[in-house]
């Protein structure tokens, strides 16, 4: 169910779960995405004269009250993006929730406190859950799911709360189903999957769902290095998990037998190690499978970066999660910025690409990255992951 079932909303009570668990440093947001991505469903209830609730996350405080993980900065600046006022609540479903609720007009919008301050909000017993929703969803007339990035999860305020009240997808979480629909159901071949980040162990299930579907698999990140020591290949310091050895020798089996092209790097860029602390930077290339053995791997090298490139701009479809390097330190961002830039040139030969969210989406901003650059930025994380591994989502399907 969409917005266009909830009927006139005119002057009713939104109750919308958004995702606004956004980075955080110190008390400044460091990438406002998700927050920016939650104004069209924002927007289309404010003139339609609806009152907007707004529910989110930020952190995990398990159940207690941090003070650092406030949703205050997020208030202000949906305050910004909107151009009105947004009060935040000093809880979530308490008095000050009522009382700020009991004095909205229609096409205000309010905040309420970080719903994990709430014990009950992430807690395993149903019953429990669904008595916290109860308060919440009182405070509604209607219920609006529209945090993408939580969907994968079963919590009070995304799912519980949709059992209390008439429920629809808000305009986020319909894009983002239609979109990584599009790029996994029928999608327009070839279809290339870019893989990267720090933990083979957390891409298991998307790397099995896709080497059913994908036609060429190219992977980079501190993953690759387990893919590397299973071709046999010298990986010196850098991350490996030799737990996940045997798995990903069957996957390269496997991408063999199903006629998957499997593309890894061919040049790494190292360091003496992690760039923290007293670790000098000195960064240098060496071949893929030669790392030296006191040397770590932060990055995939030049030539690597032209090979993932034709791969990606050779593609129909790309899908993309997880960075190829320590992006954050300029030294090792090239990988991640050519691949970013494979995906742009894609999009505009005619590609559908799609950019996994979590830190592929903010390497893309922080990079300087334009949105239009790509089909689609996803704003889940662990969501857009579990959609790709053909996961049931509980977030989805209780809305159904
Ligand atoms: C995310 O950042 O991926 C979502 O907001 C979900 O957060 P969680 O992993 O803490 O549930």
């Amino acid at each position: 169910k969409t917005l266009k079932d909830l009927g006139d909303l005119k002057g009713k009570r939104v109750l919308v779960r958004a995702d606004f668990n956004v980075p955080l440093d110190g008390a400044t947001i460091t990438d406002d995405g998700r927050i920016k991505a939650a104004l069209p469903t924002i927007n289309a209830l404010r003139d339609e004269g609806a009152k907007v609730i707004l529910m989110a996350h930020l952190g995990r405080p398990k159940g207690k009250v941090v003070p650092e993980l406030s949703l205050a900065p997020v208030a202000a600046r949906l305050g910004e993006l909107l151009g009105v006022a947004v009060p935040l609540a000093a809880d979530t479903y308490g008095d000050d929730a009522k009382a700020k609720v009991s004095a909205m007009s229609d096409g205000d919008v309010v905040l309420l406190q970080n719903v994990r301050f709430n014990p009950e909000e992430t807690s395993k017993d149903a019953q429990e859950r669904a008595a916290y929703a109860k308060r919440i969803a009182a405070l509604g007339d209607v219920f609006v799911s529209d945090g993408f990035g939580v969907v994968h999860r079963a919590q009070g305020s995304n799912y519980d709360v949709a059992a209390d009240l008439p429920s629809a997808a808000g305009l986020l979480v319909e894009k983002e189903v239609k979109a990584l629909s599009h790029a996994t159901v029928n999608p327009e071949r070839p279809l290339t999957v870019v893989l990267g980040g720090s933990k083979v162990s957390d891409k298991l299930g998307v790397i099995e769902n896709l080497l059913d579907k994908a036609n060429r698999l190219v992977i980079g990140g501190g993953m690759v290095f387990t893919f590397l020591k299973a071709k046999g290949y010298a990986v010196g310091s850098s991350l490996l998990e030799e737990d996940q050895l045997e798995k990903v020798k069957g996957y390269i089996d496997t991408a063999k037998q199903r006629g998957v092209e499997l593309i890894l790097p061919t040049d790494i860029v190292v360091n003496a190690g992690f760039p923290a602390g007293d670790t000098p930077i000195d960064p240098q290339v060496v071949p893929a499978d030669a790392i030296p053995e006191d040397r770590m791997g932060l990055d995939i090298g030049p030539e690597s970066a032209r090979l993932f490139h034709d791969a990606i701009v050779d593609s129909k479809t790309v899908v993309w999660n997880g960075p190829m390097g320590v992006f954050e330190v300029p030294q090792f961002a090239e990988g991640t910025r050519a691949v970013a830039q494979a995906l742009v040139d894609a999009t505009a030969k005619g590609a559908f690409t799609i950019v996994g969210g979590g830190d592929s989406a903010s390497a893309v901003r922080n990079l300087g990255f334009p949105e239009d650059g790509f089909s689609h930025i996803s704003t889940g994380g662990g969501a857009s992951l579990e959609f790709l591994e053909g996961k049931t989502l509980p977030g989805l399907e209780v809305l159904n």
